[in-house]
């Protein structure tokens, strides 16, 4: 028998003993052992709660128990996952885990521990929820170069914008739905300006890069600027407004950054709503392969994490490989980067605005007192430099 305890009863962490009682035969028997949990670590107490005698307070009662070999931290942020994290894993106790801020912040070192400890630091979960992203990255992908990443990777940025465009919703109503059904974060502004997500590509290309993409590196908006009338400016553009992460290699150097996209509604990614998630990867070989699923939400992520602890049941005593090491990769600067951009700006300045911006294409909304076009292609420098000039509402970059 294998013990098991989990860090945090929260989302998560109660998804996880969901998923293990609810699954014991099918998960027992691909992990080749039956899985115990031993323990639930939580500051609050449970009762009536059919684990709640399980429940602990001291995480020492957890590092001193030579039985537990498998730790499960679903309790979110850097303080103390991290600290609990590295006590784990010096003792050689695998850790499996769904959060995507300590693995984007200290992932490479924690890997680096466990491999001189002989377990694990496993994190599919961190990234898509229940999406396999990771192990097909490190498992299923072994024969190609990766060269590109883009993915929508945040469930309740996805869920907000697709309530938006298709019932007029407020954001405010929508966000506190997607808060009611789990999939937000503690303080969703990591969400909605798009932190999330930031992180989650930072993950993603320090995998494809098997070198560290700081998330401090990739420049990021969120969602907080986009109104109704920009859905009504899309649609006669036959677009949508997507959340997207994109990430490229561009001879040894990288590109990254999180931003909200115009993407033409036939784009594979304009069909991902609600709280699901899409990650295209584009290898060298295989060209592009998409991975879909649902990005949050209590048993989806738990479901992902749950499968960590598996492979890390099959692989008590062994090392999985995971390329991912702590130099830093070398960051293109985003001011180089082409785009076009669809701009609005005050109707009185539609004169200037064709004399700023050349092969100016007008989209006409029916939103008054004001115009809306989309330039050339031009660099992120050049189009900074004339806005500022003009003076705009707001700008939103295509992708095609
Ligand atoms: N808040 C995150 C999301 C949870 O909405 O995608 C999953 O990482």
């Amino acid at each position: 028998m294998i013990q098991v305890a989990v860090l945090g009863y929260g989302t998560v962490g109660s998804g996880v003993v969901e998923v293990i009682e609810k699954n014991k035969e099918e998960i027992n028997k691909r992990a080749a052992e039956e899985l115990n949990i031993k323990y639930i670590l939580d500051l609050r107490d449970f009762p009536g709660d059919p684990y709640e005698d399980k429940v602990i307070h001291d995480f020492n009662t957890i590092i001193e128990d030579p039985d537990i070999k498998i730790i499960c931290e679903t309790m979110g942020g850097l303080k103390p996952a991290y600290e609990f994290t590295k006590q784990a894993l010096l003792k050689g106790i695998s850790v499996c885990t769904s959060n995507k801020e300590l693995v984007a912040a200290h992932g490479p070192e924690l890997i680096r521990i466990a491999k001189e400890n002989t377990c694990n630091y496993l994190f599919e979960a961190s990234v898509g929820g229940g999406i396999p992203i990771i192990r097909p990255l490190n498992y299923s992908l072994t024969a190609e170069k990766i060269d590109s990443i883009m993915g929508i990777l945040n469930g309740t940025t996805n869920y907000i914008l697709t309530k938006m465009e298709r019932e007029n919703a407020s954001f405010e109503d929508v966000l506190k739905e997607a808060q009611d059904k789990g999939y937000a974060e503690r303080n969703p502004e990591a969400d909605i300006e798009g932190h999330d997500a930031c992180r989650k590509i930072a993950i993603l290309s320090s995998l494809m890069a098997e070198k560290t993409m700081r998330y401090e590196n990739v420049y990021t908006e969120g969602i907080s600027k986009i109104t109704l009338d920009d859905f009504k400016y899309a649609a006669k553009m036959e677009r949508t407004i997507k959340l997207l992460g994109i990430s490229r290699e561009e001879n040894g150097k990288y590109f990254a950054m999180v931003a909200p996209f115009l993407i033409p509604k036939t784009h594979p990614m304009a069909m991902v709503n609600g709280v699901f998630n899409a990650i295209f990867v584009h290898g060298n070989m295989l060209d592009d392969s998409m991975y879909y699923g649902r990005g949050a939400g209590k048993l989806p992520t738990a479901s992902a994490v749950v499968s960590d602890v598996v492979d890390a049941a099959r692989h008590v005593g062994k090392i999985i490989k995971c390329f991912w090491d702590e130099e830093e990769v070398a960051m293109k600067d985003i001011k180089t980067a082409e785009f076009k951009y669809f701009v609005r700006c005050d109707g009185s300045l539609h004169e200037e605005a064709l004399g700023f911006f050349e092969q100016v294409s007008i989209v006409d909304a029916n939103v008054s007192g004001e115009i809306g076009f989309v330039t050339a292609p031009m660099s992120e420098e050049e189009f900074e430099k004339k806005a500022a000039k003009l003076g705009i509402i707001s700008r939103i970059r295509l992708m095609d």
